[in-house]
C-alpha cells in the first residue's frame, strides 16, 4: 500500500527514487523522544475533547510508553519503508496497540505542526547543554586569569605591540562574548517558548483540542498566535544556528591567538601533551590541532547558518517540503559544538603561560609611548603637542637602538623642555598597567571588579 500515511488517494506506492529522496529518518530520528512526548500530550487532548474513551487513552499512553522504551533501548528503529520519524513511530504504535486504536492518534494534527514543535523542543534542550559547555569554557579562562593574576603581556592592535595589559584582562576579554552567547540563548528561549502544536497542516483544527494544555505539557509557556506562522516559520531555527555560528567565531578568535602564542616566535604558551598532537614525520613537532580545528569548524558553523537562510529565502507560506532541510544544518552545528567545546576547554584549562617571556616583550615596540604622552598631558601640555613630543622621543630612541628609559637626561631636554627625567617613573610596564584605572581598564583593581561583574552576569541568567 502507498506511503503508510496517505494510501487512499494513491494508486500505488512511491517510486524507489522518490522514497530515497524523501527519506529523512537518518537525521530526524533525533526527534523521536520529542515526537512521543507530543503524541502523549495529543492523546490526552483527544480524550479531553471526547475522541478517545478513558480506556482507549490508557491503552494508547501505555503503547506510547512501551514504544518510548523500545526506542530508547534501540529495539525499535526506522524501517526502510518509513519516510520520516513521524511515520515510523505511527507504525511502531500500531504494531503495539493495533490499527483500530493506533489509527485514531493522528486526528487534529499534521506532521507540519508536529515537526515545527518538536524541533523547538529539541533546540531548547540543546541550548541548555551548549550553555553548560560555554560556562565550562568561561570557567577555564577565568581560572587561568586567576592563576596568572599578576602577569603582564603585550596588548596589541593590528597585531602590533600597542600597550601592556594584564593577561587576566585579555583572558576576560575572551569571556565576555561567551557571556553574551549565554544571554543570546536565554533571549532566544523567550521567543521559542510558544508551541505550534494544534496548528495542523496550516489552518488549525476543527476538533476543539486544547492546544494550550498540550503546550504546557510539552514545557512551553504558550501557543503561537498564528497557525500559519507556527508551521511555516523557521526564523527561530536560523537564530539558533546564528548563535552556534557566533560561538564558533568566538572560539576561533581565541584559537587563532593560541596558535600564535604557541609559536617559537611568541613563546607565550605551552600546550599540554594530552591536548596537542605530533607529526608523523617530524619527531620534534607538537601541534595546536584543537585550536586549528576550532578555527576550521567555525567555517562549517557559518556554512550551516548560511545554508539554512538560503533555504528559507523566498519560500511562500505556509509549509513547503523545503523546510525539511532545516534540521541537518542545525543538528550538525549542535553536534559540532558538543564535540569541539570539551576538547577546546581542556586545551585552555591546561595551557601553561610563560609569563616571564610575556613580561619581557611587553615594553618592547615602544608600547609605553602613550604613557609618556599622557604624563605630559597631566603636566598641562596639549595632547597634540604631547603626541608630537613623544613621537620625536620614539624616533630618537629608535634611530639609536635605545628603549625609551635609556634616553639620557640631556637628550630628553633637547627633544622637549617638558621631558624632565622623572618621566622615567611612567616607563615601567607595571606602572603603565596600574595607571590605566578608568572604568573597564586593565589596572588590577578594575580587573578584579570585572571578574566580580562577570560572575554576577553569569549568575543572573
Ligand atoms: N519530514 C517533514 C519535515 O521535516 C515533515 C513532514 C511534512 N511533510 C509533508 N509532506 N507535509 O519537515
Amino acid at each position: 500500500k502507498a506511503g503508510a500515511l496517505w494510501g487512499g488517494r494513491f494508486a500505488g506506492g512511491p517510486s524507489p527514487e522518490l522514497a530515497r529522496l524523501s527519506k529523512s529518518t537518518h537525521f530526524d530520528w533525533q526527534l523521536a523522544e520529542y515526537d512521543l512526548r507530543g503524541s502523549k500530550a495529543h492523546a490526552r487532548a483527544l480524550a479531553a475533547a471526547g475522541y478517545l474513551s478513558d480506556e482507549e487513552l490508557v491503552a494508547m499512553v501505555a503503547g506510547l510508553d512501551a514504544l518510548e522504551v523500545a526506542v530508547a533501548e534501540g529495539r525499535f528503529t526506522p524501517a526502510e519503508s518509513d519516510e520520516d520519524v513521524h511515520s515510523a513511530l505511527e507504525r511502531g504504535l500500531i504494531d503495539i496497540i493495533g490499527t483500530e486504536l493506533g489509527g485514531k492518534l493522528r486526528a487534529g494534527r499534521s506532521r507540519n505542526d508536529q515537526v515545527a514543535t518538536l524541533v523547538r523542543m529539541l533546540l531548547r534542550d540543546r541550548s541548555a547543554a551548549i550553555a553548560d559547555l560555554l560556562i565550562d569554557l568561561i570557567d577555564a579562562l577565568a581560572s587561568q586569569a586567576e592563576a596568572n593574576e599578576h602577569a603582564i603581556m603585550p596588548g596589541r592592535t593590528h597585531l602590533q605591540h600597542a600597550q601592556p595589559v594584564l593577561l587576566a584582562h585579555h583572558l576576560f576579554a575572551h569571556c565576555w562574548p561567551l557571556v553574551r552567547d549565554l544571554e543570546r540563548f536565554a533571549d532566544w528561549n523567550k521567543r521559542a517558548d510558544f508551541s505550534p502544536y494544534g496548528g495542523g497542516a496550516l489552518a488549525g483544527s476543527t476538533l476543539g483540542l486544547d492546544a494550550r494544555h498540550i503546550a504546557t505539557e510539552l514545557g512551553f509557556g504558550g501557543v503561537v498566535e498564528n497557525s500559519i506562522d507556527g508551521t511555516a516559520s523557521r526564523d527561530l531555527v536560523a537564530e539558533f544556528a546564528y548563535i552556534t555560528a557566533q560561538i564558533g567565531i568566538d572560539l576561533s578568535r581565541l584559537a587563532e591567538e593560541i596558535i600564535l602564542w604557541n609559536t617559537k616566535e611568541f613563546g607565550f604558551v605551552t600546550l599540554d601533551d594530552a591536548y596537542s598532537t605530533g607529526s608523523s614525520i617530524m619527531p620534534q613537532k607538537k601541534n595546536p590541532d584543537i585550536a586549528e580545528l576550532a578555527r576550521g569548524k567555525s567555517g562549517r558553523l557559518i556554512g550551516n547558518l548560511t545554508g539554512l537562510l538560503t533555504t528559507l529565502k523566498g519560500l511562500p507560506l505556509a509549509y513547503n517540503r523545503d523546510l525539511q532541510e532545516d534540521k541537518e544544518p542545525v543538528f550538525d552545528s549542535i553536534e559540532t559544538l558538543q564535540v569541539l567545546m570539551p576538547a577546546f576547554t581542556g586545551m585552555v584549562a591546561t595551557l601553561t603561560f610563560h609569563t616571564d617571556r610575556m613580561a619581557e616583550l611587553a615594553p618592547q615596540g615602544y608600547s609605553l609611548a602613550t604613557d609618556v604622552a599622557e604624563w605630559l598631558v597631566k603636566r598641562h601640555v596639549t595632547f597634540r603637542d604631547a603626541h608630537e613630543i613623544t613621537g620625536s622621543l620614539v624616533k630618537f630612541a629608535e634611530e639609536r637602538g635605545l628603549e625609551l628609559h635609556e634616553v639620557d637626561d640631556d637628550a630628553l631636554r633637547s627633544i622637549s623642555e617638558h621631558l624632565t627625567p622623572d618621566v622615567r617613573d611612567v616607563l615601567s610596564i607595571r606602572g603603565s598597567v596600574e595607571g590605566r584605572d578608568g572604568q573597564g581598564g586593565t589596572s588590577p583593581v578594575r580587573v578584579a571588579e570585572q571578574r566580580a561583574a562577570l560572575v554576577a552576569r553569569v549568575r543572573a541568567l
